[in-house]
């Protein structure tokens, strides 16, 4: 799925046009490559290590346990190109960068003059979070961060998404006959719901329980101590995509929160706490805010511009980060409320590849 949203912004942004791209597949090798292919009309094996030796950047969004059989042998070969991915295999090694380059190219530009050949894209909730926040981090205004995340079903991948909807189907199906009739008592379509929703019909292969009509309080692996891997991720990526020493260390900005998986489709939302280092005011935060990248917009705290522009359907397949929801909380002035949305299959997964390999082409 984040390989077809590539390709896609790829084409978009006619970044084939400056290089001559090899296709590789894992499971159609030796069929026809996309039709904006150039010389190399057939996919090849992308377990060929000679075919892969051929490229100076590899591309992958084949995930983690493609990266980490194939990229160690191809190094063990000699291979000396740039590998680009989006897993997270890579992403906290030494000789890795974990790219945002609206939010971190002096930390990418430093990485290539020190030869660094290794160019992940990172988890998306921190990516579009940083994408959010990233002129108060860069404002050094920013002590910590609480990230509670309502994170869409794409970030599961694509069979979660077609379960999600299955499970909706299930829901909608228990209800029809009687929302259809005015008189029905909703606390008996609410029973005929839940009655679904724990029943055999209900589809939970991939998410492992409802999802629709329901939530998931844990995203990825049980590290113990209670958090979870994606929560771990918040302050680990966040830190180094910043360039700051890993959380506990001097200088690090600790990035915290719980990780919930809602029923949305591929936007990932987070509603933020945020201790400031000192008393800004509102007006220049959100200036501060806004002029940090191309990308992020200041949605005003009222009503109908917070349900118009922040919510996931106003959102989904577009690249602007909005956020919004800004304002100082009961705890004190030197506290910062915001809530932010973005498509995590374009600045949480696609689209800071994309951007590598034009950096590497400039
Ligand atoms: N781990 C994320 C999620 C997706 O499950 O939503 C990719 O970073």
């Amino acid at each position: 799925m984040v390989g077809s949203v590539l390709l896609q912004r790829m084409r978009e942004e006619n970044d084939f046009a400056l290089i001559e791209p090899l296709f590789f597949s894992t499971s159609n090798v030796g069929a026809a490559a996309p039709p904006f292919a150039k010389n190399e009309i057939k996919l090849k094996d992308a377990y060929e290590l000679q075919a892969l030796k051929q490229c100076d950047i590899i591309i992958t969004c084949q995930g983690g346990d493609y990266t980490a059989e194939i990229f160690p042998k191809l190094r063990a070969a000699g291979w000396d190109g740039y590998w680009i991915d989006a897993a997270s295999s890579l992403r906290m090694n030494e000789d890795a960068v974990i790219i945002l380059d609206p939010v971190n190219a002096d930390v990418i530009q430093a990485a290539l003059g020190r030869g660094i050949k290794n160019y992940i894209g990172g988890n998306c909730t921190v990516s579009l979070m940083l994408m959010a926040l990233g002129g108060l981090f860069h404002a050094g205004l920013i002590e910590w961060v609480s990230a509670m995340t309502y994170q869409a079903a794409s970030g599961a991948g694509a069979q979660n998404m077609r379960e999600l909807l299955q499970q909706m189907g299930v829901l909608y199906g228990a209800a029809n006959q009687s929302l259809a009739d005015p008189a029905a008592a909703i606390l008996d379509i609410d029973r005929s719901v839940l009655a679904a929703m724990n029943s055999e019909q209900m589809p939970v292969a991939q998410f492992g329980a409802p999802l629709a009509g329901s939530l998931l309080p844990w995203i990825d692996q049980d590290l113990g101590q209670g958090v979870s891997r994606e929560e771990w991720k918040g302050a680990a990526e966040t830190n180094k995509i910043l360039g700051k020493p890993s959380l506990g260390m001097v200088g690090s900005i600790p990035v915290d929160g719980i990780c919930v998986r809602i029923g949305a489709m591929r936007c990932h939302a987070q509603a933020m706490t945020i201790k400031l280092t000192q008393d800004v005011p509102l007006a220049e935060i959100e200036n501060i805010l806004a002029a940090a990248n191309d990308w992020v917009q200041v949605v005003p705290n009222e009503r109908a511009a917070s349900l118009s522009q922040l919510t996931p359907a106003a959102v989904t397949g577009k690249l602007s980060v909005p956020v919004g929801r800004l304002r100082k909380p009961a705890m004190g002035a030197q506290y910062l409320c915001a809530f932010t949305v973005g498509d995590q299959l374009l600045w949480g997964a696609a689209e800071p590849l994309r951007r590598m390999l034009r950096i590497l082409l400039a």
